[in-house]
């Protein structure tokens, strides 16, 4: 009798499975950053995430919590954070704005679902580190 739930769970997570994987493709080029205080500023402890890459909701969220910013602080003069702020969610992409990393979203855990150990690879080191693997992220360029 619970032939009919377990379908449609099935279809669900295939309806899902196909929009991450036409989110990812959505990715694969976006536009290089083209805002010189969000490289400055953004790009002075990781480089400086794309902001394709996230939902405005996801920039917004960020922004608010510079403050403890991954255990970091990364507080910036209100003018600043205003300017970058808007044009992190000007130029946003798509996503779920309730996560605020791009290595949480769903196209991105689809596109690099590897063993455990590659992320402890000290060339490596952590799934922000974009650049380890796809040496022109700088650029926007992910298809490398
Ligand atoms: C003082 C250092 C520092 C500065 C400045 C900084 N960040 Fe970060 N950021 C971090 C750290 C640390 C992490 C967590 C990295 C990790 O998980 O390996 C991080 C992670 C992130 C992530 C999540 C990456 C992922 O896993 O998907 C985003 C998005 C981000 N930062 C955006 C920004 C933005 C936007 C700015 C500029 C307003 C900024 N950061 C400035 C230190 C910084
Ligand atoms: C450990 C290496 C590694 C790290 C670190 C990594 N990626 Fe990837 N990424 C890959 C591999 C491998 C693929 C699959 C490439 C393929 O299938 O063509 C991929 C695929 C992608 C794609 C889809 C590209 C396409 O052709 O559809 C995007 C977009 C992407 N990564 C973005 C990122 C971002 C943004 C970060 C950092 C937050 C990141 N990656 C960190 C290895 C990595």
């Amino acid at each position: 009798m619970s032939l009919r739930p377990v379908r449609l769970h099935i279809a669900t997570a295939v309806l899902l499975l196909a929009t991450a994987t036409a989110w990812a493709d959505e990715m694969e080029r976006v536009l290089p950053v083209a805002h010189a205080a969000t490289q400055k500023e953004c790009g002075e402890c990781h480089m400086a995430y794309q902001p394709g890459l996230l939902p405005a909701a996801s920039w917004n969220r960020v922004m608010d919590g510079l403050a403890d910013h991954f255990g970091d602080k990364a507080t910036l003069p209100d003018a600043v954070a205003a300017d970058i702020r808007a044009y992190l969610t000007r130029n946003a992409g798509r996503g779920d704005g309730r996560l605020l990393r791009i290595s949480e979203q769903r196209w991105w855990l689809h596109e690099h679902d590897f063993r455990a150990d590659v992320w402890r690879r000290k060339e490596v080191g952590s799934k922000a580190n974009c650049e380890a693997c796809h040496r022109l992220a700088g650029q926007g360029d992910y298809d490398h």
